[in-house]
């Protein structure tokens, strides 16, 4: 399972990139709403630190317009992946914009059906919100299981599940269990990943230990 981060904000995408572990970005309308810059210079900006891909949003809603804006947005840069609802003109966009090869992100995915119509529209990602289904008391890493059965029942499929509202380590955990493809967090649950308190217990120790050998 890949690391994604969620985030538009550039110092930690640039410290974290220095890990080697986070090979994309994902950004949503709150987070550049958040960033008060316009969205085309936000991801011109991240997209010519990150070399992977490079999802965004748009706001349109008509299949039409969805178009239009993701055009524009596609030309930033080659990285850039369109990030659509899995609204009825939504899943119209993706079916047109994969026959352009532009790729997609379809997000706000919330049942195994959703899923499921995103592949055969040739997404090229599926984002099921694991946290939001959380907050409605329904299960986000059961939702995340169903999709990876129905999509390995279907070896013409190639969309790539990228578990997303990811709000705790558990999260990321559950995710890995249930064979994401990537999972997308923000830089502060990244963190959260490799810190255990056995770890700087044991560090302290070792640093310990070598001292007092040095001093003897
Ligand atoms: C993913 O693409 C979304 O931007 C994000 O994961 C949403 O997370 P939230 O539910 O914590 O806002």
């Amino acid at each position: 399972m890949k690391f994604f981060l969620d985030t538009v904000n550039i110092d930690d995408i640039t410290s974290l990139l220095e890990t080697g572990l986070i090979e994309g970005i994902t950004t949503n309308p709150t987070l550049i709403a958040q960033s008060k810059r316009p969205q085309h210079e936000v991801i011109r900006a991240i997209c010519a630190l990150v070399p992977g891909p490079v999802s965004t949003e748009v706001i349109a809603t008509d299949w039409k317009e969805i178009l239009q804006e993701a055009h524009e947005l596609a030309r930033i840069a080659a990285n850039v992946v369109i990030k659509v609802p899995v609204t009825f003109d939504g899943l119209k966009a993706c079916y047109q914009l994969r026959q352009e090869n532009i790729p997609v992100n379809v997000t706000l995915c919330f049942s195994p059906l959703q899923a499921l119509l995103a592949a055969r529209a040739g997404a090229t990602y599926i984002s099921p919100f694991m946290g939001r289904m959380d907050d409605y008391g329904q299960d986000g890493s059961t939702l995340l299981e169903l999709i990876r059965d129905i999509y390995d029942n279907d070896p013409t499929i190639e969309t790539q599940i990228l578990a997303a509202s990811v709000r705790s380590p558990k999260h990321v955990l559950e995710a890995a269990y249930a064979g994401a493809d990537i999972v997308t967090l923000s830089p502060a649950v990244f963190r959260t990943l490799y810190a255990h308190p056995l770890t700087d217990k044991g560090l302290a120790q070792f640093l310990k230990d070598w001292k007092n050998a040095e001093a003897k």
